[in-house]
């Protein structure tokens, strides 16, 4: 089970020694990675795509950036969920993008769907720059995490929300099969089936590395960003954590 000594709040991943994280190590699994995820969750994982779009409360029109944005699940989720908003999709992983943009043409969402390479610890956006942020299973890959939940804050409107939905270590009785399935299924069916058995190692070290929900938070809550609310998602193996920038929140009320 993780916790705060294992991984203190803040610990850079490479510091845990769980090593990669990189795009260049997503380019690797890019061309199987949405088969990978729709087989292991059993389709579940779109699901959780769809309520994290759904936390942000964004009004139609808005503008969203999707940040780790890979293939681009999330962000056409977003276009499909929000009417009329556009989106900036940004990862630095090239092959993860080109399989999205794909993806974005062949639904004809060019028009309000862009996907950029960048990086989430230095967003090439100016601030105050958009309505929403959804982050989907990302956080966990940025090293300096602190600092991109900076950026966050930065380039966020005053009271809009970031989503961030990422896998974590499930609790309890109900959690220990999705425990099982985690850390024994995912290692083990990924690496068979898309022939990228040591990145598959990584996303299951990745998660058990990645600190509890309560620590995530105050993490969170130390980078700029004021907590609006925690959603767990099957007794844990997910969660979502639903932010707005803390500076602004008083001035927006007091408007
Ligand atoms: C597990 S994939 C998630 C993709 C997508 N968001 C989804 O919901 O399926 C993690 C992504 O994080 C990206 N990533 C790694 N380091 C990053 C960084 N510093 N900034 C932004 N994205 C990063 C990787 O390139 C990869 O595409």
């Amino acid at each position: 089970m993780q916790n705060s000594t294992s991984s203190p709040v803040g610990q850079p991943l490479a510091a845990t020694g769980v090593a990669g994280g990189s795009g260049a190590m997503f380019d690797g699994i890019a061309a199987r990675y949405d088969l990978m995820n729709r087989l292991m969750t059993f389709g579940i994982d779109q699901r959780w795509r769809r309520r994290t779009v759904d936390a942000l409360q964004a009004a139609p029109g808005a503008r969203i950036l999707d940040l780790a944005t890979g293939t681009g699940d999330l962000a056409l989720m977003v276009a499909d969920r929000i009417p009329q908003c556009t989106v900036v999709g940004l990862d630095p992983s090239a092959g993860m993008l080109a399989v999205g943009r794909e993806k974005v043409a062949a639904r004809g969402l060019s028009g309000r769907v862009e996907l950029v390479q960048g990086d989430a610890c230095q967003l090439p956006f100016a601030d105050q720059s958009f309505d929403g942020i959804t982050m989907g299973y990302g956080i966990r890959n940025v090293v300096d995490r602190p600092r991109a939940l900076a950026e966050m804050a930065r380039v966020l409107k005053p009271g809009a929300r970031v989503a961030i939905l990422e896998t974590s270590e499930p609790r309890g009785l109900l959690g220990l099969g999705a425990k099982l399935h985690m850390r024994v299924v995912v290692p083990l069916l990924g690496g068979l089936l898309s022939g990228a058995p040591r990145e598959y190692r990584y996303l299951q070290r990745s998660t058990a590395a990645f600190p509890s929900p309560e620590d995530f938070a105050k993490l969170i809550e130390s980078s700029g960003l004021k907590m609006q609310e925690l959603i767990t998602l099957l007794a844990g193996a997910s969660c979502i954590h639903v932010a707005s920038p803390l500076s602004r929140l008083g001035l927006a009320s007091a408007k």
